[in-house]
């Protein structure tokens, strides 16, 4: 807290597509607690999609997705400013001006760029290089210091947090040093169900649980997850994917269960059939009460207009409050 005011916490999600646990545990679940307690600025990177799907059918049916999702995880548009970032023109101004303090060797070196390069080498824009200016522009609109993030996503953070100091060190100080968080002490990356990388929105949509996902297909995909014979004496140490289910367990099934198959795997005597049917069941009844509410709110599109107008209301004030700030340390002032 800074002289008696609340931090301020600031945080995005791209409007790619369905939302996923990793989303879920890495983000929102943070998003929904720091509501009690902080000015919040949560919002879905509409324009962020553009550097990776230029087709735009499916633009409006995901932002509305996203906010419902969010809004159906207990995010609450009353206590914070749940918006679209491309209702927020001061962004595309403040990118502009971070871009002068962002090298292109930096840019090219990060590892989400060098990965969207390898991945469609036939769409590398200027707007997908600069993609962590326009995160950094993002946060420092609000002059936020707290970024509710997964893993993923700390080296975005801390480019943005270069691209503060130097603006502070050139013009004057006017931004605070922003920071990913997470309740409890480490970021989280929710792995996959194959054993391989974590949950996309994207990548392997059979080893990612969507919080759309119905009861059945969540059965189906975990008691696909991959497994082995289980372990040959006492005490081995868990191979990667065995280490990945007990790590969805912990997200969602109770601490006694998890104990339960802790001590089975310890004695060797675990079946890896009852794990996943008891992950699985322990998964359904977590996802199913998120997918039947965002259900309900996508289909409303009165009341997600009302949000995103409210929103994007609440975002202005305080994005237009820092460029004053912030033309004014650069020199942009002429009388
Ligand atoms: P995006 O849309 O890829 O992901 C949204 C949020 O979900 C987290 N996440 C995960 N956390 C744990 N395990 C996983 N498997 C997993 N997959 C995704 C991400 O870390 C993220 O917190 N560049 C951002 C969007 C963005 C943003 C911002 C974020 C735009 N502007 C400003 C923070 C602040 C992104 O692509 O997130």
């Amino acid at each position: 807290m800074e002289n008696g005011k609340k931090a301020i916490v600031m945080s995005g999600i791209r409007s790619t597509g369905f939302l996923h646990l990793g989303n879920y545990f890495g983000a929102i679940r943070n998003y929904v607690r720091m509501q009690e307690e902080y000015t919040c600025y949560f919002m879905v990177a509409d324009i962020h999609s553009l550097t990776t799907h230029p087709d735009t059918k499916e633009l409006k049916p995901n932002v509305h997705r996203v906010l419902a999702e969010n809004i159906a995880c207990g995010l609450d548009p009353e206590k914070v400013a749940l918006y679209c970032q491309s209702h927020v023109y001061e962004t595309a101004e403040l990118y502009m001006l971070l871009n002068m303090l962002a090298y292109k060797g930096e840019l090219e070196k990060t590892t989400t760029f060098k990965d969207k390069v390898r991945q469609h080498p036939e769409n590398v824009n200027a707007g997908l290089l600069t993609y962590p200016v326009l995160q950094a522009a993002d946060i420092l609109l609000h002059r936020a210091s707290l970024v509710p993030v997964g893993k993923d996503q700390e080296q975005h953070l801390e480019m943005s947090r270069n691209f503060a100091n130097r603006f502070n060190h050139r013009y004057g100080n006017v931004f605070p040093e922003p920071y990913a968080f997470n309740f409890g002490e480490e970021l989280i990356k929710v792995p996959s169900l194959d054993g391989t990388g974590k949950m996309s929105k994207s990548e392997n949509q059979y080893a990612t649980i969507f919080l759309s996902d119905s009861d059945e297909l969540i059965r189906k995909k975990i008691m696909k997850a991959k497994t082995d014979a289980g372990p040959s004496a006492p005490n081995m140490p868990k191979p990667d994917y065995i280490e990945n289910i007990f790590l969805l367990m912990k997200l969602v099934s109770a601490p006694d269960t998890i104990l339960k198959f802790e001590e089975d795997y310890n004695k060797a005597a675990i079946r890896y059939g009852d794990l996943k049917k008891q992950l699985a069941e322990d998964m359904v009844a977590f996802v199913t009460p998120i997918r039947e509410k965002a259900e309900s709110i996508r289909t409303d599109e009165a009341y997600l207009r009302r949000i995103m107008e409210m929103g994007a209301e609440k975002a202005r004030i305080s994005a237009a409050a820092t460029m004053e700030k912030v033309r004014e340390a650069i020199g942009l002032k002429y009388y």
